[in-house]
């Protein structure tokens, strides 16, 4: 059957060995040098492996990193904004041979993939970080994950031999095939996809079901890999969306399945990243509204919106859908944005994450104009949970 929309770069990538090929890959691992892999890494591992990170095959050689630093492109000029790289230490790196073959394996020393390194270079952090983050402050999340990295980059092929044993969202994991295949099952030929990394509220839901308003289908797609310490943790997330659908969504519209990729903050750049891997995953459009993937003040609010007019539209080959900032109006009786409300301030129901926080560390439901009760439920039983 004809699939809706093709991978970046025309071909879904599989790199996770089956059968013979894993076989004898398996015999091999014991004896090959083995490269711990940090939980980013591991997603990162994982997502190329499966296809979400297609057209990449392994981990990016120096051509392509260099491209996709100063150029925000793959060395094949394909668009591509987001680093991905797998860092040694010095002297780790000094032993490996080029054309080697290497065990990539967990913190317990669970081997995972088999990697051919054909590449080894140094690599200049600050520079990268004030390319792809805009900035050089370790403050930032994303540039502190890339300055707590090792001084050598190796880049190469992946083959995967024991995908991550992941024991969370297993009804949830679907690869790229799974949710293409999932749309051609439900007849969706436009399917809307949105990255999400925070417990859901009334604005997410309206740009959500706005966007509904004009595909066949929606793939909700939190991304569940390495998020900042203060985010909120992924099974609360998982839980406030299974609440939310149960009573808000029509059941034969949406998909929800994890994205298991690790979370940079890259605002602008990884819209653009995001856009490409849900393109991936089967969606032929991809929300993108104020101040995406964004943290603290390093980005403009519509930032992750321009970024757009920089690329091809054909070189993407996703449509994004853009909002302003929405927000519940009073004295419109609904939600709203700057673009369809009249009315001042004073009637808008705008609450700061910090707000939120406190309210709910309180035991206090936020407004229902804010966030769903039955979401607000599941927020409150966690916040009760110690360590959460
Ligand atoms: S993000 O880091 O994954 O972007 P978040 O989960 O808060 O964070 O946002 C998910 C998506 O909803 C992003 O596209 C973001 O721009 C959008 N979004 C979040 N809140 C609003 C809002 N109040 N108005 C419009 N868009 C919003």
């Amino acid at each position: 059957m004809q699939e809706t929309i093709a991978p970046h770069g025309g071909l879904l990538i599989d790199r996770v060995l089956q059968g013979a090929q894993r076989e004898a890959a398996a015999e091999r691992l014991p004896g090959l040098r083995a490269l711990t892999l940090n939980a980013r890494e591991i997603s990162d591992l994982e997502m190329i492996a499966i296809g979400g990170f297609s057209p990449l095959t392994g981990f990016m050689g120096e051509a392509d990193y260099k491209a996709v630093v100063n150029e925000m492109r793959l060395a094949n000029s394909l668009p591509w904004t987001i680093p991905i790289t797998l860092s040694a230490a010095e002297e780790e790196a000094r032993g490996i041979r080029i054309g080697e073959e290497v065990a990539l394996v967990d913190e317990a020393a669970w081997p995972l993939a088999v990697m051919q390194v054909t590449e080894k270079f140094g690599y200049d952090k600050e520079a990268e970080a004030r390319k792809v983050y805009k900035t050089a402050e370790e403050a930032h999340p994303g540039v502190s994950a890339l300055y707590r990295q090792e001084p050598v980059l190796l880049g190469g092929p992946v083959s995967v031999v024991n995908r991550p044993g992941y024991e969370d969202f297993a009804a949830y994991r679907l690869d790229p095939a799974e949710t293409r295949r999932k749309f051609i099952e439900k007849g969706w030929k436009r399917v809307v996809g949105f990255q999400t990394r925070n417990p859901v509220h009334r604005a997410h839901e309206y740009i959500q079901k706005c966007a509904l308003e004009i595909v066949d289908g929606l793939l909700l797609h939190p991304l569940v890999g390495e998020t900042k310490s203060d985010d909120i943790p992924a099974d609360v997330r998982m839980r406030c969306y299974e609440a939310l659908l149960e009573s808000y969504y029509p059941a034969d519209r949406v998909l929800l399945a994890v994205n298991p990729a690790a979370m940079r903050y890259a605002g602008p750049r990884e819209a653009i990243f995001h856009a490409i891997v849900r393109k991936n995953f089967g969606c032929t459009h991809f929300i993108v509204g104020r101040d995406h993937a964004g943290v603290g003040n390093y980005y403009g609010t519509y930032d992750a919106q321009y970024i757009f007019d920089e690329f091809d539209p054909k070189a993407l080959d996703i449509q994004p859908l853009f909002f302003e900032h929405t927000f519940y109006c009073k004295s419109c009786g609904n939600m709203a944005s700057a673009k369809t409300c009249p009315h001042g301030r004073e009637s808008h129901v705008v609450l700061s994450g910090t707000k939120v926080r406190e309210m709910l560390a309180a035991g206090d439901i936020p407004p229902v104009e804010f966030s769903r009760p039955e979401v607000a439920q599941v927020l409150i039983e966690a916040m009760f949970v110690p360590g959460i």
